[in-house]
Order: C-alpha cells, then sequence, then structure tokens
C-alpha cells in the first residue's frame, strides 16, 4: 500500500469522525479517522461481527455520550483508541488500524 492523500482537511475536531476512500491492491475501500486528546487514529470501516460499515453510510461512528465508537448494525461498541471491541457479538476483536498523518493541509494514508 503506498502512501496516499485522503482529504483535504488540516484538522479533525475532537468527536468527530472523518471518512475517506483509499485503495489497497487496487481496491477501493472505506477508512475513517478521528482525534483524541493529541493523537489521530483511523480504522478500515468495517465491523468484526460482519463485514458491513460501522455508520451505516451515515457518517455517525460515536455513541451519543462519545465514550465508544458504534457499530449501528448489533451495537458492537469499540473503543475508540485501541479499536478494541468491549461489548457486543464480536468483544475481543478490534477494528483494522490504518496509520495516517496531517502534512501539507490534508490527511494522508501512511504505509
Ligand atoms: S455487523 Fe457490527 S455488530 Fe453486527
Amino acid at each position: 500500500m503506498k502512501r496516499q492523500r485522503l482529504a483535504n482537511i488540516k484538522a479533525l475536531p475532537e468527536g468527530e469522525a472523518v471518512k475517506f476512500q483509499f485503495q489497497r491492491d487496487g481496491i477501493s475501500q472505506e477508512g475513517f479517522a478521528l482525534s483524541i486528546g493529541d493523537q489521530i487514529v483511523a480504522y478500515e470501516n468495517r465491523c468484526r461481527h460482519l463485514p458491513l460499515s460501522l455508520d451505516y453510510g451515515d457518517g455517525r461512528f460515536f455513541t451519543r455520550d462519545g465514550a465508544h465508537l458504534i457499530c449501528q448494525s448489533h451495537g458492537a461498541l469499540y473503543e475508540p483508541l485501541t479499536g478494541l471491541c468491549v461489548r457486543g457479538p464480536c468483544v475481543g476483536a478490534s477494528l483494522r488500524p490504518l496509520k495516517v498523518e496531517f502534512a501539507k493541509g490534508a490527511l494522508w494514508l501512511v504505509p
């Protein structure tokens, strides 16, 4: 996987997620990034219970209290910083992480 420009943004507001498309082996995939404190984390937008997007397409990833990421299909809860599923049908599994960074006014996927 090569370095890819994902989105023309300079920062991620706390408590919000930004979705992006990226290429893996020539196939378009969807991911999302969020900032937590001074860290930026990103994951593939795919639940570990079934191969469905967490947000069901509407861009909402967080629980109402903002404490967890939630899969809208069956309610699996994931820790935002680690991607670990802590409640639901895939407890113990983790979202697939992606390495991202800000540079030159954009968010980049780093191989
Ligand atoms: S598809 Fe995500 S919890 Fe079932």
